[in-house]
């Protein structure tokens, strides 16, 4: 069988409306703004308290099927990447495919923090390419407010609540599309970010909601080294594999969350700040929602161009982390 090429054909997002500031979380924590907005870029973020995460993708994906023109049931696979399903179980993706009505769609959920959309898109990529299906909804969404510890300053600045959401069709053309990956994984980083009880380690006591277990932990400075390191080396791969230089990338679209390691990954590509995706500043880390955010809005501002060569690069919790090469084939939108 020839191998088809997967394109994304529509993108949507939703970010709620309820902001939370630096100069409000300065009189929740021993924080202050200058700190949050030079040590990450964080000025602003979201916080979602009207339902559980599939409430924001349903917003994020109802947008993008009528753009798109597709009805609900036509779609083939849910693939969520989330690290803040709405229960253990079941799947977000069921709970999704209910809410929306895609009865002929089946699903599952893809747990790779910050990495998730990436490793979302690259499994969901397969399912075009090897054509067995001809339309995947892949969504990345985080209600990262439903395990953020309010009192800890280490993590409460770096995290706010999102959904962004892309379809996948096999590519008209062969040029565009999804032209290559890398994706890699390293367990040895789970010691430094982690979300400790609830799961069959640690199974939900008084002791483990005492001891705040349920909240996610991150040892800021050891995952900064792994990140700024592997984003970059991961980004500079995709790119010396196709040989590749900056002046041929459109855009970087990294995962946000650190400007720091952004800014890090683009100067290691030979890539200009002027092309590099980035609203960390408006919504924090919104884990794996960052990503298909950044290409809906930049789409949907007409910023992002058929045609256009992008880079796209995460690093997270596992560790995990991966880049993806892409030819942009969705047309502008209309102006109204
Ligand atoms: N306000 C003021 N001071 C603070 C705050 C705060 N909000 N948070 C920490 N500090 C203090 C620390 O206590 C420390 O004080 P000390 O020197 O007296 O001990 C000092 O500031 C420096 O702390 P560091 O942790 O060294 O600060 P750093 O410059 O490393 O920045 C940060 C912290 C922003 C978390 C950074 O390390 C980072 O971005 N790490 C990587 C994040 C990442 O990429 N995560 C992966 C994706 S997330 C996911 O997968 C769910």
């Amino acid at each position: 069988m020839e191998l088809r090429r997967a394109a994304i054909t529509a993108v949507g997002h939703y970010v709620p409306e309820k902001i939370l500031t630096n100069a409000e979380l300065e009189k929740m924590v021993d924080t202050n703004d200058e700190w949050i907005r030079t040590r990450t870029g964080i000025r602003e973020r979201h916080i979602f308290d009207q339902g559980p995460t599939s409430e924001m993708v349903v917003k994020a994906v109802q947008n993008l099927l009528l753009h798109r023109g597709v009805s609900a049931e036509e779609i083939d696979l849910i693939i969520v990447a989330t690290i803040t399903p709405d229960m253990m179980l079941p799947a977000t993706a069921c709970v999704v495919q209910e809410k929306i009505g895609a009865k002929n769609a089946w699903g599952f959920d893809l747990n790779a923090a910050c990495s998730g959309f990436l490793y979302a898109l690259s499994v969901g990529a397969r399912f075009i390419e090897s054509g067995v299906h001809s339309k995947v909804l892949v969504i990345g969404a985080d209600k990262m407010s439903s395990i953020t510890d309010y009192t800890d300053r280490n993590t409460c600045v770096l995290f706010g609540d999102a959904a962004g959401a892309v379809l996948l069709e096999p590519s008209v053309e062969k040029e565009y599309g999804i032209l290559d990956q890398c994706m890699y994984s390293d367990g040895s980083g789970g010691a430094y970010l982690n979300l400790k009880a609830g799961g069959s380690l640690n199974p939900p006591t008084h002791e483990t909601i005492d001891k705040k277990m349920h909240y996610v932990f991150q040892d800021g400075k050891a995952v900064f080294k792994s990140a700024v390191v592997c984003m970059a080396d991961v980004s500079d791969e995709i790119m010396n594999r196709n040989k590749l230089k900056g002046c041929d990338i459109a855009w970087l679209v990294p995962h946000q969350a650190n400007l720091r390691i952004i800014d890090a990954t683009a100067q290691r590509m030979g890539i200009d700040s002027s092309k590099v995706m980035m609203n960390i500043d408006k919504y924090g880390n919104t884990t794996a929602a960052t990503i298909p955010l950044c290409l809906s809005e930049w789409w949907q501002a007409g910023k992002l161009q058929r045609g256009q060569k992008i880079v796209l690069a995460a690093f997270g919790a596992g560790y995990t982390w991966g880049s993806m090469l892409i030819q942009w084939s969705l047309a502008s939108p209309e102006k109204p």
